[in-house]
């Protein structure tokens, strides 16, 4: 068995269904398949697409992002109660979204799909928000305003608490190898293409095709970190930011491989193909990846 993970696949477009369905049927049967979120905003076709992958795959595991979570502004239903939902239908259709062992060549590994949300700066410790000049703090172009719908949550309770507290995580004792995942960032040097050079304000003056938009209002939250690292994980896979990163963090290793919208394949910074889950070779040393 192998393990590869893939993410952000908005099967919505067609482009993007076609790649799934010209996935080999042949190529992954004994390998296990990572799905960090956002494979579509229409439960039908999400739920088909993941039992597509499950007819490849001997295992697919799936942690649900934004726009999974995205319900109709006519429906009664809540983006919590349309979580559940999916975690149900998955169950049915044996794709994992709880955590799972897996034996790959080398080792066992233990793999942990981690719920969670963002958290926007003025919602307290944990936002991996960062300043940025001229931007929309009410954010209008992030269609999360008007296609997630929370139920009341206890007081203080953010949606990122929420998710994250359904995780229910103890730490292993017995594990030889953790891999958790998200749909969410861990991190915000994750959300620069060169984290070194955006601390010493080399990026002042380079085109930003949006100006008024702050992804790290909406990127993730540090608490995400914490859990994974509190899990000993190794390597975190995670998605939503639709760009390709393979770095190495204080001893993790973050892998981000998004299929993208298909205006973004050419233009994505790392020069990984995306039209393919990436493999995640767990015996890679720390100083390999880029
Ligand atoms: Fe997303």
């Amino acid at each position: 068995m192998r393990l590869f993970a893939w993410s952000d696949l908005h099967v919505d477009y067609p482009a993007n269904l076609r790649t799934l369905e010209q996935l080999s049927c042949a190529d992954f049967r004994d390998d296990a398949l990572l799905i960090a979120g956002d494979v579509s905003s229409d439960a039908n076709r999400l739920m088909r697409a993941l039992e597509g992958l499950k007819n490849r795959f001997a295992e697919v595991a799936f942690v649900p992002g934004n726009h999974d979570l995205w319900v109709s502004p006519q429906t009664r239903e809540s983006s919590l109660e349309k979580l559940h939902a999916l975690r149900a239908a998955c169950r049915v259709c044996e794709i994992k979204v709880d955590p799972f062992r897996i034996r790959l060549t080398e080792q066992t590994v233990d793999v942990v799909p981690l719920l969670s949300w963002y958290l926007k700066p003025e919602e307290g410790d944990g936002s991996l928000y960062l300043p940025k000049p001229g931007e929309d703090a009410s954010l209008a172009m992030w269609a999360d305003n008007r296609r997630i719908k929370w139920p009341h949550f206890e007081p203080a309770e953010t949606p990122a608490d929420h998710l994250l507290n359904l995780n229910h995580l103890d730490p292993y004792d017995d594990s030889e190898c953790v891999v958790t995942f998200s749909h969410f960032l861990p991190r915000v040097e994750l959300a620069f293409n060169d984290w070194e050079r955006f601390i010493r304000g080399e990026y002042a003056g380079t085109k930003d095709p949006h100006p008024e938009f702050n992804f790290t209002r909406v990127a993730g939250c540090r608490q995400l970190d914490e859990r994974a690292r509190r899990l000993g994980s190794r390597v975190h896979v995670y998605g939503h930011q639709h760009r390709n990163r393979d770095r190495f963090i204080d001893g993790v290793r973050y892998v981000s491989h998004c299929l993208g919208y298909p205006a973004e394949r050419t233009t994505f910074d790392s020069g990984m193909s995306s039209e393919q889950p990436i493999e995640i070779k767990l015996n890679v040393g720390l100083e390999s990846p880029v």
